[in-house]
């Protein structure tokens, strides 16, 4: 019956102004495969397995010429438990082969959960996987998985280790904040290094553990960092970035050509800094840390979480997965059958000033784009909306140009003073008067508007030089 419902309401892609007239040029729209009647809102562009739970991205690689793609996943239901590693393979990062999972809940060390984690592409060329389990004590311990079959490329079965858990939360560590291991990588004395993200009391942190054979590993006498504003740290995520270049680096890579970036995942948000580490001392040293004022670097300001990024050696690019949840209820789950998507895979590199990271789709997503629809030269006057006819408005790669004739009386803006992120989610945003904008989109739209989603711009002036903020409504969320 609700679903029934959700099918016959029909929905519209617009485009609207709610300061001075816009006029929207080139501006294309690409309508995507047709919907099965029974999944009216399944994704066509973005990754899924076939049915049931889905969070983090783990251990995202790239393997005897396969993109690999494991998931924290509930191959039972569409609600969060039994939580196991789903297993997706692709040799492009479009088309993607659903697996069977490549470890579940089996054993005293994960028998409640095969948590988050990473792989690691061992000197041997051998994959390995660091994951989370919640013991039958229900304590976070760190364990080893090795393929049992390294010659297919498909890597479809795992073997435990006989020495799991490797890790055990001792000492002051508490054993319920301690989770998610990232890639590891080796210093120059051929040491490993791994961090795992938790907290002791109310301060986050990455411990930071070493080992000389991938198995024993022994903790460092200081993590890696550590904070007091953010709380416990989640899907820790350590790489380095090149400094004025396109291409990635692998996570072993340190000169002076690189920086580093640290990304932990809290308060619902995945926040990064930036520094430069010395593997020789373990010691790294930021630019600006975690929550600074005006220094809030975060990879996105929507839905996304608990990301984490991998090194592509056959086009040279880090790649950045990150888990885009949902606010529908545990019902609505269960009635279409699925919960949670995977953002596309971006491409990220250090910006050209060095001083945060930049990020897009990775071009193969461009393969999807089918059934172009062009709305050319349109203006958009006070107050005005504009129906884009010819697609569905379930899901739409869209570009879109705005011409702003007249930007004489733009107002001034002071981040200082103004959070972004505060003007973006207040109330009305998408509408309320600003002397430039804001303009935008409206996606998901029903014919009296009661119903929508607003992609929206606003034009500010900052110090002499004109800003655009980019919001998404998310009000509903
Ligand atoms: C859109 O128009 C602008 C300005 O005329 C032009 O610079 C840009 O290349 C066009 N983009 C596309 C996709 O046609
Ligand atoms: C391992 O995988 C390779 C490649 O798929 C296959 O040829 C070989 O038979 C497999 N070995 C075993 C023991 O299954
Ligand atoms: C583990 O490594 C530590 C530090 O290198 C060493 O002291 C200890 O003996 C090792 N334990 C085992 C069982 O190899
Ligand atoms: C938090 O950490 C900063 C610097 O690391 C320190 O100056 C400050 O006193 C700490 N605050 C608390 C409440 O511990
Ligand atoms: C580590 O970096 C800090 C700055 O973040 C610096 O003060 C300290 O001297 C460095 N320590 C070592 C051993 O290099
Ligand atoms: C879509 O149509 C527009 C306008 O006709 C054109 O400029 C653009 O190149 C087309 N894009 C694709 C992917 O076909
Ligand atoms: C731009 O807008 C200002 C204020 O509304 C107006 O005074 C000015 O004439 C406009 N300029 C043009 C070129 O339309
Ligand atoms: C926005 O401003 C325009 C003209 O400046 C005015 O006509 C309109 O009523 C205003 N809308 C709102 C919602 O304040």
């Amino acid at each position: 019956m609700e679903m029934s419902v959700l099918w016959s309401l029909a929905l519209y892609f617009l485009l609207v102004c709610n300061g001075v007239h816009v006029e929207a040029s080139n501006h294309t729209h690409r309508n995507l495969q047709s919907l099965p009647k029974e999944q009216p809102y399944r994704t066509a562009y973005h990754f899924q397995p076939l049915k049931n739970w889905m969070n983090d991205p783990n251990g995202p690689m790239y393997y005897k010429g396969v993109y690999h793609l494991f998931f924290q996943h509930n191959p039972y239901t569409p609600v969060p438990g039994n939580i196991a590693w789903g297993h997706s393979i692709s040799y492009d990062l479009v088309n993607w082969v659903h697996l069977e999972p490549a470890i579940s809940p089996s054993e005293p060390y994960d028998i409640y959960g095969c948590y988050s984690g990473s792989t690691t592409i061992l000197p041997s060329g051998k994959p390995a996987i660091l994951y989370t389990g919640v013991d039958l004590n229900n304590g976070q311990v760190q364990n080893l998985a090795m393929p049992k079959n390294a010659s297919d490329p498909l890597l479809r079965e795992w073997v435990k280790s006989p020495l799991n858990p490797l890790i055990s939360p001792v000492d002051d560590i508490d054993r319920s904040d301690f989770r998610d291991p990232t890639t590891a990588w080796q210093g120059p004395d051929k040491v490993w290094r791994v961090i795992i993200g938790g907290r002791i009391n109310a301060v986050g942190l990455a411990f930071l553990y070493q080992s000389k054979d991938f198995v024993n590993w022994t903790r460092s006498n200081k993590p890696l960092h550590s904070s007091n504003k953010t709380g416990m740290w989640e899907c820790p995520d350590f790489y380095p970035v090149r400094i004025n270049s396109q291409n990635g680096i692998n996570n072993f890579a340190q000169d002076k050509f690189t920086k580093h970036v640290l990304k932990a995942s809290f308060k619902d948000q995945d926040h990064y800094i930036l520094g430069n580490y010395i593997p020789q001392t373990d010691n790294f040293s930021i630019e600006y840390d975690f929550m600074e004022t005006g220094f809030d670097l975060r990879y996105d300001y929507g839905k996304f979480y608990a990301s984490k990024t991998f090194y592509d050696s056959a086009k040279k690019r880090r790649i950045l997965w990150g888990w885009v949840a949902e606010s529908d209820t545990a019902l609505d789950a269960i009635i279409k059958g699925w919960a949670g998507i995977q953002s596309f895979p971006r491409s990220i590199v250090l910006s050209a000033n060095g001083r945060q990271l930049v990020q897009w789709p990775i071009n193969e997503i461009e393969k999807l784009r089918t059934n172009n629809v062009s709305f050319e030269g349109k203006e958009l006057k006070q107050g005005s909306v504009l129906e884009v006819s010819g697609i569905t408005a379930s899901q739409a790669d869209v570009e879109v140009s705005f011409d702003l004739p007249n930007l004489s009386e733009t107002e001034s803006i002071d981040p200082n003073q103004v959070d972004p992120q505060q003007l973006c989610s207040q109330k009305g945003a998408s509408t309320n008067n600003g002397t430039v904008g804001p303009f935008g989109l409206l996606a998901l739209a029903s014919k009296d508007l009661t119903e929508q989603t607003a992609v929206f711009f606003r034009i500010f002036k900052r110090d002499g030089k004109r800003v655009a903020l980019m919001c998404s409504d998310q009000s509903h969320l």
